[in-house]
């Protein structure tokens, strides 16, 4: 208007040419929360929101704009469209159904794949060299699917995994131990859910490692029963499933940490969902969490995690439960 134009004089093109792009497919409780932690925590300049429900997407939208006055500024931009999403540096697709009460994230499988042959395509057409960030369950099949759909390279397609778990896992030893969740360090690895695996031979409190002084950490026979804590992880959707319909804020704030790695190339190391053939003895084609080296582009490495071998087993039954569901997939 002419008012605005009188306040200005304008010396150079406006456009953003180095905008740090995230997209997030799917606007419910997971991609709400991812989003809402991103721009807060000041992860990115520019937000693409995608759902299939039109409402539903403006609402969000208009409720993200209005915080902008208290935040670093975002362009925050929806559509059912995916010319929206153009650019993005990351895709994070939180989009599909939901386990029910009582229901395992295998049992998601068939209504997710449905969805991603159309979302992934979509993603790829308008954003050709994204990373790819994979939450919808049963995720580590869904990383394989749209690694396969996509076509990108392994480092681009990452699964969001046991990154979850391992957080869930060391806020419950820290409590058990009295301690910042922070300060104490061990990983889950292996499927994102009912085959998970604590690395218990690698959990240590500055260096020092709980098995050095308790040997029976995390052994069945343990009279400590340290081993509760991961069926504790294990345990932890359902729980929250139960109690809340489903689970979101640590979803979210992890997924916000990822990109922020990804972003600002930290590498750091996170348990997270990647091609995990030929580590561990593992010999199929599948993907599932290891500790992954994150960076710009992606999963730059994978950690060559020293395993005990009642700890590699569990990994290749992981590995074979969900390969099992990989060999049933029509895509
Ligand atoms: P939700 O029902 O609240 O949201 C899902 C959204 O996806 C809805 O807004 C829906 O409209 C949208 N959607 C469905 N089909 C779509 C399509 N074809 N295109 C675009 N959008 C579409 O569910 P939620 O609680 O946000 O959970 C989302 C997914 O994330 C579920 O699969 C859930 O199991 C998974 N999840 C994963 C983790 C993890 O650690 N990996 C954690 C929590 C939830
Ligand atoms: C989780 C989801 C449900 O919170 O996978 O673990």
């Amino acid at each position: 208007t002419t008012c605005v134009k009188e306040l200005f004089t304008h010396i150079i093109d406006e456009e953003r040419h180095t905008s740090v792009k995230v997209t997030v497919v799917g606007t419910g409780q997971v991609g709400m929360a991812s989003a809402f932690a991103m721009l807060t925590q000041g992860v990115i300049s520019e937000l693409a929101l995608v759902d299939m429900v039109a409402d539903k997407l403006k609402g969000e939208m208009l409720d993200l704009q209005h915080g902008q006055a208290f935040l670093r500024t975002v362009k925050v931009q929806a559509s059912t469209d995916y010319s929206v999403t153009a650019g993005s540096k990351i895709c994070v697709v939180t989009a599909g159904a939901r386990q029910n009460l009582g229901e395992t994230r295998l049992q998601l499988v068939q209504k997710n794949v449905a969805i991603f042959k159309h979302i992934i395509p979509n993603l790829i057409k308008y954003s050709p060299n994204c990373i790819l960030i994979i939450v919808s369950n049963p995720v580590d099949i869904l990383t394989y699917v749209a690694w396969k759909i996509s076509g990108l390279p392994r480092n681009q397609v990452i699964g969001s995994g046991t990154m979850l778990d391992s957080s869930r896992f060391r806020f419950i030893l820290s409590e058990r131990i009295g301690i910042a969740p922070k300060s104490v360090h061990g990983y889950i690895i292996g499927e994102h859910g009912d085959s998970s695996v604590a690395v218990w031979s690698s959990v240590n409190i500055a260096g020092t490692r709980l098995k050095d002084i308790h040997p029976h950490t995390g052994d069945p026979d343990d009279p400590e029963n340290w081993n509760e804590i991961h069926k504790e992880v294990v345990n932890s959707a359902y729980e929250i499933i139960k109690l809340k319909g489903y689970t979101s804020w640590a979803i979210g704030v992890m997924i916000s940490t990822l990109c922020n790695a990804i972003l600002k190339n930290q590498k750091v190391i996170y348990s997270l969902s990647t091609l995990a053939k030929g580590y561990h003895g593992i010999e199929e084609e599948v993907f599932l969490s290891l500790p992954c080296v994150v960076g710009e582009k992606g999963v730059g490495a994978v950690f060559d995690q020293k395993l005990l071998p009642n700890e590699m087993e569990k990994v290749k039954a992981s590995a074979k439960t969900l390969h099992d569901v990989i060999k049933s997939l029509e895509l």
